[in-house]
């Protein structure tokens, strides 16, 4: 399949395709997605054929208004419609119980459903141009770091999905926030783009996830974010220098100095971190190099989905 590139004047033609059953990459505010027709067995399938991604991991469903929200969702508590107002369009994506129409294929077999709303102009003008809402993952190969350029969704996806819409890098680098609201009790089931911080102004009462909501956001159990280079984080206040391995080729990201064949600066600060990291681990690879090493950061804010990936890319996590 000879994949398209599209530019964002032509969002009319990327809706014909997705309208057709295909699937579209698009830009939105955290990572690319691979949308697809989120009311379309066929068009889930495809996704988790592309990706190559377990078909039990289940996709959000991004929406362009709350009608489409109510379209797809059972029950709205009145927390949703609270931090919806609060933090929508944005980073956050909530798990709600979901309407029969919404196909198993889009929720791995799930009682409910993850819809969030993008702060992106083209993901807003691609979904009301298709009039349903559209299943996206982040539009990497399983496993892979998740795509913040158009760039690298070509270098994983091409051959593969009818069209990338290109409109440039994105402004956030991190994933949205995954909050259960489905439970007894909301639990965040990924940190994301929308911090701890932020949601407890509503939520005083946030919990840690149980291990059965745990289970719901299966996407967590995978190996995630890895460059083929192996990740090793220098923890705070450790010298980068004394982490260095004798043998290869090392790539260096952080805030302080290092003596590595390849070097990355970024600011101490989590959203450069956030902006950046997936993007420099795809780098670090370009770069031929057998290890990568990353200093770590403060946990406060979106420190906290910084370090969670950087974990998972090291391996740290399952
Ligand atoms: O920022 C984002 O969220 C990006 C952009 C494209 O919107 N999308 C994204 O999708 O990161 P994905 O598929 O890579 O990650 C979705 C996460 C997975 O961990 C998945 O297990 C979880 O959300 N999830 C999806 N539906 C769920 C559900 N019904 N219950 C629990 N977790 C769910
Ligand atoms: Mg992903």
């Amino acid at each position: 399949m000879h994949t398209r590139l599209l530019h964002t004047d032509e969002i009319d033609e990327a809706a014909e395709l997705l309208k057709r059953g295909e699937l579209v990459a698009f830009p939105t505010e955290t990572v690319y997605g691979l949308g697809g027709n989120g009311l379309d067995a066929r068009s889930a399938e495809k996704i988790y054929a592309a990706k190559g991604r377990p078909s039990d991991n289940p996709l959000i469903l991004h929406v362009a208004s709350t009608e489409m929200l109510e379209d797809i969702a059972e029950e709205v508590p009145e927390l949703a419609h609270t931090l919806m107002t609060e933090f929508w369009p944005g980073g956050l994506t909530l798990v709600l119980k979901k309407k029969s129409i919404v196909p198993d294929a889009s929720t791995g077999g799930l009682t409910t459903v993850a819809v969030r709303m993008p702060a992106h102009p083209v993901a807003l003008e691609l979904i009301a141009a298709c009039g349903f809402p559209l299943a996206a993952p982040s539009a990497n190969k399983s496993g892979r770091p998740s795509p913040t350029r158009a760039e690298h969704v070509i270098e994983d996806l091409d051959g593969e999905i009818a069209a990338i819409l290109n409109a440039g890098p994105t402004r956030i680098g991190m994933e949205s926030t995954v909050l259960d609201l489905s439970g007894e009790h909301p639990a965040i089931l990924r940190f994301g783009a929308v911090t701890e911080e932020e949601l407890r102004n509503f939520i005083p009462n946030l919990q840690s996830p149980t291990d059965e909501q745990r289970k719901r956001a299966p996407g967590t159990r995978y190996r995630h974010y890895s460059p083929n280079a192996k990740v090793t984080i220098v923890p705070l206040g450790e010298l980068p220098e004394n982490h260095l391995e004798k043998e290869g080729r090392t790539a260096y990201i952080g805030y302080e100095p290092c003596d590595a064949a390849e070097k990355y600066h970024l600011e101490n600060d989590a959203r450069d971190y956030a902006k950046q990291l997936f993007a420099l681990l795809r780098k670090a690879d370009h770069d031929k190099v057998d290890h990568i090493l990353v200093q770590a950061i403060d946990e406060a804010g979106l420190g906290a989905a910084v370090m969670d990936r950087l974990r998972r890319a090291a391996g740290q996590l399952n």
